[in-house]
């Protein structure tokens, strides 16, 4: 059975894009079959996936009709104004990037139509927050597991990755604002799902039989890691903070150090051949995420 796994967190550059480079390529290699998708409008991902796809070389030479800016932009047309239209997407916009496969965002299509513009035209209904989900369905069958990158702001499109979403990883870097931020991130995963599926109202009943059950958090691990002589008063400070807040969650053993190949392997969409860390975190996660399906 086919996982969707959210790597999220509001504040930029604590490594949600690397994660998820990482992870696509170590699961791979630990045989699952990944497929990954870029929510962020800036498609960061999708720019570094590119270059390791056999003949696309940058973003502007995906054709329009082969993202997922296509996918919404149709989509959201037909919800608007032929609803009756039974819209069908094939999986050409699924591309290949090293061992695993990854669906391209771009800022190029139409022009520069990002996901960002186009979630503004949604409206906050099921129709609209199903989009991604019925066409994800669509492909399922065909993977382990599915990784998604959600930028660092929230909208119709990444509320709707939420809701139809199984886990979540959140990384963080290790001090007092970011950490108070993984919180308030972890409130608002849990809210924007009792909004729409926890009521006891109609459509309620509708989302939760729709989107299923509340994603649940795999843990947290801190990024960017460098001796920094506060580590042990900031890790401490944070898992009291969680405790107040009531929050049970796995922070990994496994941290990520602040390590220059990292960055340069990532820019080139490749993972570092000399540091492991990702490549144990990955082991990790893939660890935890399987004793969290067996559990009850
Ligand atoms: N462990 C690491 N070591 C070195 N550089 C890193 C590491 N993790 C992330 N980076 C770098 O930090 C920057 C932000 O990472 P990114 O994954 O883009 O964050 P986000 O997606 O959360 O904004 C990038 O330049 C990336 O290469
Ligand atoms: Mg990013």
């Amino acid at each position: 059975m086919c996982k969707i796994i959210f790597i999220g967190n509001y504040k930029g550059g604590v490594g949600k894009t690397t994660t998820t480079l990482n992870l696509a390529k170590y699961f791979a290699d630990f045989d699952e079959r990944v497929l990954t998708i870029d929510l962020d409008p800036q498609s960061s991902l999708s720019e570094i996936q590119v270059l390791r796809h056999s003949t696309l070389e940058s973003l502007d030479r995906i054709p329009d009709c082969e993202t997922l800016n296509y996918i919404f932009d149709l989509s959201i047309k037909r919800i608007k104004r032929y609803p009756s239209l039974n819209l069908k997407f094939t999986d050409t916009v699924v591309k290949k990037a090293n061992n695993y496969s990854f669906i391209p965002t771009s800022l190029f299509y139409r022009k520069g139509i990002g996901l960002d513009v186009l979630a503004i035209d949604m409206e906050d209904r099921i129709e609209y927050l199903s989009i991604l989900k019925d066409y994800i369905d669509t492909l399922k069958n065909d993977f382990d597991y599915i990784l998604i990158d959600c930028p660092p702001s929230s909208n119709l499109i990444t509320q709707s990755a939420f809701l139809m979403s199984d886990y979540y990883l959140i990384p963080t870097v290790l001090d007092s604002i970011s950490t108070n931020g993984v919180i308030h991130y972890i409130k608002t995963v849990k809210e924007t799902y009792k909004k729409y599926c926890g009521n006891s109202n109609d459509d309620s009943i509708l989302f939760k039989h729709y989107f299923g059950k509340e994603p649940e958090l795999i843990g947290i691990f801190y990024n960017l890691i460098r001796k920094q002589v506060n580590y042990d008063s900031a890790d401490k400070e944070f898992r009291e903070a969680l405790l107040r807040e009531n929050i049970e969650t796995t922070i990994f053993e496994t941290e990520v150090n602040n390590f220059i190949d990292i960055a340069r392997s990532t820019e080139v969409g490749e993972v570092s051949k000399v540091r492991k860390d990702f490549e144990d975190l990955a082991k990790n996660v893939l660890n935890r995420v399987k004793k969290m399906q067996v559990a009850p």
